[in-house]
């Protein structure tokens, strides 16, 4: 018999039913709570509700497990392509040869930007923050292609994904370039999803910029660690933009939004302002960790901690593992994985970080193989971007195929003044 939570308000005794996912998660369904109590559930950050059914990324906080299509994310670290992966997350499966040709060709037939997104670029100021842009731009792209503004059918899906994905890469590099005072330099069709991205940001007139395949996988790495992690902040709003049936490009563009935020993808950057403050000695790690600690200080450990995980995260084991791979194939040091490294060891056998099961997750070590590649720390937030770019999009798909899909609509608990009279200005 199917499982029923007893819910007991009163003399009254309400069943709930309970729902099971296929990795045994057990979620108590309160979708018609309100109609039959007249109560409302309590959660304001949500960290207790299961907001979807999804069958795109599965976590396991606990183990620290962390899987795509069920697919172990460590599993896609020996050999990265991030394209392949991307076409993974949104259409449910591995691509046959022939669907991975084509829509490599897609990324490459849609890589330019209409001339005129290009010259909007013109139009900000230098120094403008290329978060502001990336979202701002992506917005734009709506009215350049109104094709898709309203998507039926999985060809449509993937053409309008193909733009989005192909697209952001060519939006973020000429952001770089703009605020660097540089020309735009061009896609060049030749080149594979990352090589070209790193020819877009550095290449400079008359010197070609050529990718060593340890940096173009470190790269394809970093985009696929990021690919997707289900219903997170972006993500979560990228659904709710979609719920009002708003279209693909306005969800990215919110979602892109809400990653800026420090608390989520902007998490990034802090971590690397705090490790250059520390290397450049106005802070030892222990005050760092000391600072962290402190409730009347709003610092926190940036890169550690996660709502989901209460084990290493995942992704930030692996980066680990190829920021020293990549230091040793470029045979570079970086002071910066040093300090890392011993903010990790004095956080990890701390018992504050250890009685809150406090971690590195994925932005602790993605900043230093970033910076390893040359990406400046600006630009870090936009690669996650990147990344994520796939899992929005998927997240998108599977919320606009279900048939039971409504607008996303929470509600509250008032409490505002009781009724009142509005009072002329002369009473006031
Ligand atoms: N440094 C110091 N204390 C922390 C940290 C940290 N990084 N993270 C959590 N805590 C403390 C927090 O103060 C609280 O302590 P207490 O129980 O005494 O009040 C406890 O641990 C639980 O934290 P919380 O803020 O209730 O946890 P949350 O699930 O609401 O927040 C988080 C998760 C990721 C926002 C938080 O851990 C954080 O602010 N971390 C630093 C920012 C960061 O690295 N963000 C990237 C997240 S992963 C990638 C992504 O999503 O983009």
């Amino acid at each position: 018999m199917a499982e029923k939570a007893v819910l007991t308000v009163g003399d009254q005794r309400y069943e709930l039913p309970v729902l099971e996912g296929t990795e045994g998660e057990r979620a108590i369904d309160i979708t018609r709570l309100r109609d039959d109590t007249g109560l409302l559930t309590y959660d304001p950050a949500l960290g207790n509700t299961a907001v979807c059914k999804s069958a795109i990324t599965f976590i396991d906080g606990d183990k620290g497990i962390l899987r795509y299509r069920g697919i172990p994310i460590e599993q896609f670290a020996s050999r990265p392509n991030f394209v392949e992966v991307a076409w993974m997350l949104i259409f449910g499966r591995l691509p046959r040869q022939e669907e991975l040709n084509r829509f490599s060709d897609l990324l490459t037939c849609n890589e330019l930007l209409h001339e005129g997104v290009g010259y909007q670029f013109q139009h900000l100021p230098p120094g403008a923050p290329p978060m502001a842009i990336l979202s701002a731009t992506l917005s734009n792209l709506a009215c350049y292609h109104p094709t898709f503004l309203a998507i039926e059918g999985e060809e449509s899906l993937e053409e309008a994904a193909a733009r989005l994905i192909s697209k952001v890469r060519t939006i973020a590099a000429f952001s770089y370039r703009r605020a660097l005072g540089l020309p735009f330099n061009y896609p060049d069709p030749r080149l594979r999803y990352c090589a070209n991205f790193l020819h877009m940001m550095f290449s400079i007139p008359y010197q070609q910029y050529i990718v060593t395949p340890e940096v173009e996988d470190a790269l394809n790495l970093v985009f696929i660690l990021h690919g997707d992690h289900e219903q997170n902040c972006s993500t979560s709003t990228a659904r709710v933009v979609g719920s009002a049936k708003a279209n693909l490009f306005a969800s990215c563009a919110a979602a892109v939004c809400a990653l800026w935020g420090p608390l989520h993808g902007g998490a990034n950057v802090e971590v690397m302002e705090m490790l250059k403050r520390i290397h450049k000695g106005g802070l030892s790690p222990e005050d760092c960790i000391r600072e962290a600690k402190d409730k009347t200080n709003p610092f926190r450990l940036y890169g550690f901690g996660h709502r989901v995980y209460r084990n290493y995260d995942p992704r930030a084991k692996i980066l680990h593992e190829a920021c020293d791979r990549v230091f040793t194939q470029l045979k570079r040091k970086d002071p910066l994985l040093d300090i890392a490294r011993k903010l990790e060891e004095l956080a990890l056998s701390d018992p504050y970080f250890i009685d809150r099961k406090l971690y590195p997750n994925v932005d602790f070590y993605s900043g230093i193989l970033l910076r390893a590649i040359g990406i400046p720390t600006d630009m870090f937030t936009v690669c996650f971007a990147i990344g994520r770019l796939p899992g929005w999009i998927a997240q998108w798909k599977e919320q606009h195929d279900d048939p039971t899909s409504k607008i996303c609509r929470p509600r509250q608990v008032y409490t505002g003044p009781n009724e009142t009279d509005y009072l002329p200005m002369e009473k006031r």
